[in-house]
């Protein structure tokens, strides 16, 4: 399958992504992409290598996050044989496999820190050893990495190296959420239409235009990929057939963001209860991040930082110092209220893991899914909250 490397989006912030990620095609600088899940981070950065002299060369992705945190490092650096039970062979890594061509790290917020040493050097020198030998190896390829996850808060919680965030973030490109962008929704839209018309041979008769008004104003939490998935959904379900806001709505995810969650019909009261308790546990990481952030500009160790040498406007201004005016409802004017509050959120927390792990029969990884937070994330919540698997088969959590 020819992997998509074409962005498609007309609006001003897209057009200026295109042109900075094009300036920093042909360079060796590591780049860091930040946007929410499904806003096109992989695209953006075969974007990047496509436009590259490496684009001959190979392109290779590598998630941190699904990656189980013991044999990340073999998986990134390679091992020689002999080196750890199993390694029957000695294997090269993701790095030298990217030799000349551009290693492209997602999740990269959750690379575990030891790996983080190891990686940070590569940055600088482009220099490892395999696992299991002390014989250097040199790989030249292009480091893309990117993340959803607020990494000031990962740095303060010292789950990432601050050095390397830094190192990694020389050139920042943050990918505006598609909310943020409504002129591109009906043009992806439309891209989409035309794709899957052709897959599945079916002929679309087009969108009533109350319809096209709700997708306007739609809030995507799923961002491109959401929209791209409805589409499909439409054209295969609905066979093509003209799309009224009923049949729309039907198909929207998030539509119980809009509706009534507690007198729809439809669904059972547990799936309702699941529904109410990932939008608290959502909530919950925003407090979070928001907290971090106010912190961040109010630390005078973050303000001595370099800045970034590129950003994108939009979400970046939140760090920007005038934002925090007089009257700004800071955590350091009202400590003990935020700790009450983020004591309710723990336990609201606490019991939307639970529930989850209960409604998916105790898969974490479902769990996970339906959270919307990664594995490993989910797997720290359940050790630090101490919440006991009911699922025998579950493996244990430090794995
Ligand atoms: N600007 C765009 N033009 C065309 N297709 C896009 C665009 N942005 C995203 N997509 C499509 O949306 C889907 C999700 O994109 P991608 O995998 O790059 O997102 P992501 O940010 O890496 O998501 P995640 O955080 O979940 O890893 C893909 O099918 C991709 O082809
Ligand atoms: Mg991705």
């Amino acid at each position: 399958m020819k992997r998509q490397t074409n962005i498609i989006g007309q609006s001003p912030l897209i057009i200026q992504l295109k042109q900075l990620a094009l300036q920093v095609a042909d360079t060796d600088i590591p780049v860091l992409i930040v946007g929410e899940t499904g806003s096109g981070k992989e695209v953006l950065a075969r974007f990047i290598h496509a436009n590259s002299r490496r684009a001959d060369k190979s392109f290779i992705p590598v998630n941190c996050g699904a990656i189980p945190s013991g044999i990340l490092e073999s998986e990134l650096f390679g091992h020689e044989k002999g080196a750890f039970t199993g390694a029957v062979q000695s294997r090269k890594g993701y790095f030298e496999s990217a030799d000349k061509g551009t290693i492209f790290l997602d999740e990269i917020g959750e690379m575990p820190l030891e790996t983080q040493v190891k990686f940070l050097r590569v940055l600088e020198s482009g220099e490892f050893q395999r696992v299991g030998s002390s014989e250097s190896v040199y790989s030249d390829a292009r480091i893309i990495a990117a993340t959803n996850r607020n990494m000031y808060q990962a740095v303060a919680e010292k789950n990432f190296r601050e050095d390397l965030f830094y190192r990694l973030r020389s050139v920042e490109l943050q990918i505006p959420p598609l909310r943020e962008r409504n002129r591109d929704i009906l043009l992806l839209a439309d891209n989409f239409v035309r794709e899957f018309q052709q897959k599945h041979k079916i002929v679309f008769e087009g969108f009533s235009p109350d319809a096209a008004e709700i997708m306007m104003r739609y809030p995507w939490p799923g961002n491109v990929r959401e929209l791209r998935n409805l589409i499909e959904s439409l054209l295969v379900l609905e066979k093509g057939k003209y799309i009224t806001p009923e049949i729309l709505e039907k198909h929207l995810v998030q539509r119980n963001r809009y509706k009534s969650l507690v007198h729809d019909p439809t669904k059972s009261e547990k799936h309702e209860l699941q529904v109410i308790y990932s939008s608290i546990l959502q909530l919950r990481q925003e407090v979070g991040e928001i907290r971090q952030m106010l912190q961040h500009l109010l630390h005078p160790l973050y303000q001595s930082q370099p800045r970034p040498q590129l950003l994108l406007p939009g979400s970046s201004e939140v760090y920007s110092p005038e934002n925090s005016g007089p009257g700004s409802n800071t955590p350091e004017t009202q400590p003990e209220k935020e700790m009450e509050i983020l004591h309710s959120l723990d336990d609201l927390e606490r019991k939307a893991i639970e529930q989850a792990l209960e409604s998916c029969g105790g898969s974490r990884r479902k769990a996970a899914r339906s959270l919307g937070i990664t594995e490993r994330t989910l797997y720290r919540k359940i050790k630090s909250y101490g919440i006991q698997s009911k699922d025998p088969s579950a493996p244990p959590l430090d794995a």
